[in-house]
């Protein structure tokens, strides 16, 4: 299980050391939470943090963006060249364009579906994305409670990316912990993310080991 812990839930007047101490606790991700407050009725860090954030972190990035007119934000932050950049499914017009436009900048694609969102519409744009990003909360907050229904929703896109695209990587977001964790692996996820659960424990590389 790979495994991404979100800063969202770090303390950002430490940012710095927070970043250090759970890329050297083993972390495979480092995971950011970018709002807009429109997508989502949140506000967090914008491209000057993030570049930040790439200085010290020894892990790649994955960046989540929660926003409206995602385009702009991929030219935004393509600069902190992360690994994957997610984009949401809802609202988007013209998915297969923003997505030639992530790959554009050597930055590997990503398609999120909120919790309501059937994941039968990644049908055919699936061959085309590297990773779907699958929500087990309402995004917009860290320290929510995960919403069960996504288990039968991982099942259904796994058996979709075996026949479309059998490299395509499923991640999981929200309320993750060492309670649900052996439930979302037997689903079939290959990587979550953690805010709450990991920055809120004592000590961040048991708790990555302990969903790994
Ligand atoms: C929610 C964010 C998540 C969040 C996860 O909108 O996308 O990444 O930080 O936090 P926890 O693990 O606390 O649910
Ligand atoms: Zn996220």
């Amino acid at each position: 299980m790979l495994v991404a812990p979100s800063i969202l839930s770090a303390d950002f007047l430490n940012l710095g050391s927070e970043v250090r101490l759970i890329c050297e606790g083993g972390c495979d991700y480092v995971h950011i939470d970018v709002m807009d407050g429109h997508f989502v009725p949140n506000l967090t860090m914008g491209p000057v943090v993030v570049e930040r954030v790439a200085k010290v972190a020894s892990k790649p990035l994955d960046i989540h963006l929660m926003v409206e007119g995602a385009s702009f934000f991929v030219d935004l932050f393509a600069p902190c060249k992360p690994e994957f950049i997610s984009i949401h499914i809802e609202g988007e017009k013209h998915l297969h364009r923003l997505i030639s436009q992530i790959r554009n900048h050597g930055i590997r694609p990503s398609v999120v579906l909120n919790p309501h969102t059937d994941e039968s519409l990644l049908k055919y744009i699936l061959t085309d994305i590297d990773m779907v990003l699958l929500m087990s909360v309402n995004p917009g907050f860290g320290g929510q409670k995960f919403i069960p229904n996504v288990l039968e929703k991982i099942r259904h896109l796994k058996e979709l990316i075996l026949t479309k695209n059998p490299n395509c990587l499923i991640e999981v977001d929200g309320g993750v912990s060492d309670k649900n964790i052996a439930a979302l692996q037997e689903a079939g996820v290959d990587m979550v993310v953690a805010g709450s659960y990991i920055f809120g424990s004592s000590d961040y590389k048991n708790a990555i080991a302990s969903l790994r």
